[in-house]
């Protein structure tokens, strides 16, 4: 795995992490991850901390490394779930959580999908991450931090404002925002919603 992947999966564990932290003033709450994946960014998870800890993937080896990895983790159960077929079967697996993490999904399974099953749920916290790709600018080391400025100062992108836009239709509100920098011009956004 190139370097630059590893960076990317240590930054989404990291916000995985700080997302856990949004529900540290429930008492066990209940987890959910559309798209764990491998069970990425679990290790920052207490055990015994959660009720339950939802993880859902479409791809069966995925599930089977994540279940390995974390088989010391009871409270952890995995479903094997097309996010884009069986939105109804999501939502009635998601209803009793306290927080919904899709950290690099919405992307996968189209922003309709998403809308379609988080509108459903009685308003979790839902908290995503999305990527933005300043487009075709290499970033020198000298220039680096400046390259970013510029970046920043655009703000937004489309992603994000109609992920915005869609979850303020569905009644949720934007409860908090903040980007990791990787050090390859991309940028992970956390968006979360109440
Ligand atoms: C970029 S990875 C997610 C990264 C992970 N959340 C993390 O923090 O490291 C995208 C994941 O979405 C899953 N996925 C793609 N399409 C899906 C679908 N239709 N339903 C469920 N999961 C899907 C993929 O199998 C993959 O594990």
């Amino acid at each position: 795995m190139g370097h630059e992947n590893v960076q990317q999966l240590q930054t989404l564990s990291r916000i995985t992490g700080d997302q856990f932290a949004l529900v540290a003033n429930i008492q066990k709450p209940a987890v959910a991850i559309l798209g764990i994946t491998d069970g990425n960014g679990l290790c920052n998870i207490t055990a015994g901390c959660c009720k339950t800890v939802i993880g859902m993937d479409i791809n069966e080896e995925y599930l089977n490394i994540c279940r390995e990895r974390y088989s010391a983790m009871p409270e952890l159960v995995l479903y094997s779930i097309d996010l884009v077929t069986e939105k109804d079967r999501a939502v009635e697996l998601l209803k009793p959580t306290d927080i919904v993490i899709a950290n690099m999904i919405v992307e996968h399974i189209h922003l309709n999908n998403f809308m379609d099953i988080v509108s459903e749920l009685t308003k979790p916290i839902v908290s995503v991450t999305i990527q933005f790709n300043p487009d075709g600018h290499t970033v020198s080391h000298s220039g680096y931090e400046a390259a970013f400025d510029d970046i920043l100062q655009h703000g937004q992108n489309c992603e994000e404002l109609s992920l915005v836009a869609a979850m303020c239709d569905a009644g949720y509100k934007a409860a908090g925002r903040k980007e990791y920098i990787l050090p390859n011009e991309k940028i992970f956004i956390r968006l979360d919603f109440k």
